[in-house]
């Protein structure tokens, strides 16, 4: 691993919920890629990953607050008063998705908005379970009903949903208009969900094959190295980064990692 940084996956079974302030961080369903012994095959599907305000309940709140303006950025601000998901995996999955979210307490009517990385069917295959929601697939964003509206990503800005939680443009794998959901304040620092800016841990066998612009590839996923302490990739594991030099303490992963329901969540978080 490059940057002076190495990883270090956890291989705890999903759901893994990583809890922060004022985001948590759960891990619904974690991806997979596994090779079929004939004709090149690939049986696969993507990571999803709920992101959830640290006030969030059931019961408490649903979408559709409205925006303080009329923007992208306040659309998406309001959005992100409620719950996010980053990405949905493959149709074939939802199922598995909608049993995951259940788990959680989460109905699909609950999501205010769906963050899709890129494009791909692995990855947003899903997109129908949720009508009510806002959606941020690549840099189209819409509001429920298909109201789209500009913002900046395209130039390179960085779109703030709120405290410490962004979207940044990660390009690359699947062209120019990737992105990955960066969570600030949670119990393992920064957390990245990246879709297919990392395969998995330990990809640098393959990550160039399936990259659309692996020079762009390349600088995202040096900028995720420099900034996160957790990677959420699109097919694996979640990893940590570790930077020896400024983290000589390695904080105890199961003080932090729980897998509790969201309803019985406290925030009681210690950073
Ligand atoms: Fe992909």
């Amino acid at each position: 691993m490059s940057l002076g940084v190495r990883t270090e996956p956890l291989r705890r079974a999903p759901p893994l919920l990583v809890p922060g302030g004022p985001y948590s961080v759960a891990v619904l369903l974690r991806g997979y890629a596994e090779p079929q012994a004939v004709g090149g095959a690939v049986l696969a599907d993507g990571s999803v990953t709920l992101v959830l305000p640290q006030t969030w309940g059931p019961a408490s709140s649903r979408p559709g607050s409205p925006p303080a303006g009329d923007g992208a950025e306040a659309a998406l601000e309001a959005a992100a008063r409620g719950l996010i998901l980053v990405d949905t995996g493959g149709p074939w999955a939802r199922e598995a998705l909608l049993a995951a979210l259940a788990g959680q307490g989460v109905a699909p009517g609950d999501v205010a908005l769906v963050v899709g990385t890129h494009g791909h069917s692995d990855h947003i295959g899903n997109l129908g379970l949720f009508p009510g929601a806002a959606l941020l697939v690549s840099h189209d964003f819409c509001l429920p009903g298909g109201r789209y509206l500009p913002h900046g990503l395209s130039e390179g800005r960085p779109l703030r949903l709120g405290p410490g939680l962004e979207v940044w443009a990660t390009p690359g794998h699947g062209g120019q208009r990737d992105v990955s959901v960066v969570v600030a304040g949670t119990a393992l620092g920064t957390v990245a969900v990246v879709g297919d800016v990392f395969e998995r841990d330990g990809d640098e066998d393959s990550w160039q094959v399936l990259s659309e612009d692996p020079v762009a590839q390349e600088r995202s996923r040096k900028r995720v190295l420099s900034t996160a302490d957790l990677v959420v990739p699109g097919h694996g594991a979640p990893f940590r980064v570790i930077r020896e030099a400024s983290q000589p303490e390695t904080t105890s992963l199961e003080n932090v990692i729980q897998k509790p329901r969201v309803q019985d969540e406290e925030p009681t978080l210690h950073r």
